[in-house]
């Protein structure tokens, strides 16, 4: 697939809302395998590379879930923006943080939820169309664990149009995807080889693997996929493609 038939093939998009019924539901049975109680190793070992010097930049955690580290970089001064599309998601984060929170329409597809002084969020939304003046153009630091891993190609194809809405021009941005062999789990997360995230990302992103290991919470994926499957986790760093690079 071309990135072209990607920034084209709009078919899907009348299709966005049926996606996400099947996580609205783990989220009501409170089914939440994925959720790692502290925070991310990989996000700690890269953020100076996210952050890139940058102070109170704004972040974007896309299908963010109940992640703890939004709490952390909203402490440390930077605008966070979590978007997911279950209310419980947004509703047990700011219970589990003991953090008080306001909620109001944002439009009519979207739910903000805030703390007081604005700078911690989450939005529930469909992230597949997210499409807000308040964000667009707006987000420098974009952490993705369990989110373009996790989606199905069609999906994929209209995360990358919401990441191009919303990207402000000099962002940076970590993807970390998982890697195993798909022949022995085929299902949530998907593998995503390198070919895969070139090909959706690299008409607008330059691309820097910088890891690619199990991870200490290996058991979390093998008790979901029922085997003792080598799952690696892989992870880049995204940077604004240059004009004229190829
Ligand atoms: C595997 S979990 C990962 C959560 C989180 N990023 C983490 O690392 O714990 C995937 C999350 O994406 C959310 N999600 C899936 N599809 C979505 C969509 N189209 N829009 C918004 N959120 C979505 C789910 O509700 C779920 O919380």
């Amino acid at each position: 697939m071309s990135t072209q038939v990607i920034n084209e093939n709009l078919d899907d998009l009348k299709n966005a809302d049926n996606y996400t019924g099947m996580w609205k539901d783990l989220w009501s049975a409170r089914d939440t395998a994925w959720h790692l109680t502290h925070r991310n190793p990989t996000l700690v070992k890269y953020e100076h590379l996210l952050l890139d010097g940058r102070k109170g930049s704004r972040m974007l955690f896309p299908m963010c879930g109940k992640v703890i580290d939004m709490k952390y970089f909203w402490e440390q001064g930077y605008e966070v923006y979590g978007a997911d599309c279950a209310a419980e998601a947004a509703q047990d984060f700011f219970k589990e943080q003991q953090l008080e929170y306001t909620c109001e329409d944002l439009d009519e597809k979207s739910r903000l939820y805030s703390v007081a002084d604005k700078r911690l969020n989450i939005v529930q939304t469909n992230f597949l169309t997210l499409d807000n003046p308040l964000i667009n153009n707006t987000i420098e630091c974009v952490w993705d664990r369990g989110a373009f891993g996790t989606i199905t190609e069609e999906e994929q194809k209209l995360y990358i149009q919401t990441m191009k809405r919303l990207l402000a021009p000099n962002f940076r941005y970590l993807l970390l995807v998982t890697e195993f062999d798909d022949k022995l789990w085929t299902g949530v997360p998907f593998s995503q080889p390198e070919e895969k995230v070139r090909q959706y990302f690299g008409d607008f992103c330059e691309i820097e693997k910088l890891d690619s290991k199990i991870p200490d919470h290996v058991g979390l994926y093998q008790k979901h996929m029922q085997t003792p499957l080598e799952v690696k986790e892989t992870t880049y760093l995204l940077k604004p493609k240059q004009r004229g690079q190829a």
